[in-house]
């Protein structure tokens, strides 16, 4: 099995066994699409859930099996207020466990809010979205779910057509993340993210989640109501979107036998498709 994602599908959900299972399908999803497009335009997001895709990412481009040397990656989100280099920051994420690890043009890689600080930051949530714009827009966004259902750092009420913009984070989140810091109180407050408008902007969006943890925002997402109380269920809005979860993840889809069963009786003519056009 390679690519699931389906011209046309609103929302397609694959569930396998593993987070191993799911690493490697989304890097087959990557692989496939740099097959066709070496100057693809990667969206980037941070978080646990998709390392393994980038470990997997990494191992075939040391296998010479795949190059990003004519990539382009925007990142989804960033906390504001980090110094320069701090571990925590997404920029020194995606260049530890990705950028730094592949072939990619470092000035290829982009960061929301960029060096801004202060006041600026407004302006260069404004200039992230021309610079996406100017690349040819996002080919394949990768996307995690926050455990209230976020998006990138669209928090609960985020409008659903938001651009790049400076967000306050939930307690939740705040909470959530804090097991990557010393403590809360290093957690920033603020954050610059894309807006669910930039990210249903995306020609294909590829939702990551594994783990029991992520059961009930993922079920919240895909069968929800499409409400604003949980950002991710804007992927419902999208055309072409793959949520990509292993079995854990699936527990509480009401629909996880009739995803199984789409995924085993997909035709061949079916299962690798062309990923959307520019
Ligand atoms: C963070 C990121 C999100 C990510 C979410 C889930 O808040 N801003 O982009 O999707 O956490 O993180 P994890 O994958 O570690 O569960």
């Amino acid at each position: 099995m390679r690519c699931g994602a389906c011209r046309g599908v609103v929302v397609e959900v694959v569930i396998l066994p593993d987070p191993g299972a799911v690493a490697r399908f989304v890097a087959d999803s990557i692989e496939q699409l740099l097959s066709t497009r070496p100057d693809v335009v990667l969206g980037l997001a941070t978080g646990s859930s998709p390392l393994g895709t980038y470990a997997e990412l990494v191992r075939r481009h040391r296998a010479g099996v795949v190059s990003f040397a004519a990539a382009t990656a925007f990142l989804l989100d960033e906390y504001i207020g980090l110094p320069v280099g701090h571990p925590e920051s997404y920029r020194a994420f995606i260049e530890t466990h990705f950028a730094g690890q592949v072939d990619i043009d470092p000035r290829n890689v982009h960061v929301p809010g960029g060096t801004a600080v202060g006041g600026a930051l407004e302006a260069a949530c404004a200039q992230y979205e021309a610079d996406i714009r100017a690349a040819g827009g996002v080919d394949l966004q990768l996307l995690g779910i926050g455990g209230d259902g976020h998006l990138g750092f669209n928090e609960p009420t985020s409008s659903l057509a938001s651009r790049t913009r400076i967000k306050t984070l939930t307690d939740q989140t705040r909470h959530d993340n804090a097991r990557f810091f010393d403590g809360l109180d290093d957690v920033p407050r603020h954050v610059v993210t894309q807006g669910i408008g930039t990210i249903l902007d995306a020609r294909h969006l590829v939702l990551i989640a594994t783990g029991a943890g992520k059961a009930a925002p993922v079920a919240r997402a895909v069968e929800g109501p499409l409400t604003s109380m949980c950002p991710a269920s804007a992927i419902q809005l999208h055309p072409t979107v793959t949520v990509v979860i292993d079995e854990a993840a699936a527990t509480e889809l009401t629909l996880a036998d009739y995803f199984r069963n789409t995924l085993a009786h997909k035709p061949p003519w079916q299962t690798v498709s062309p990923p959307p056009t520019r």
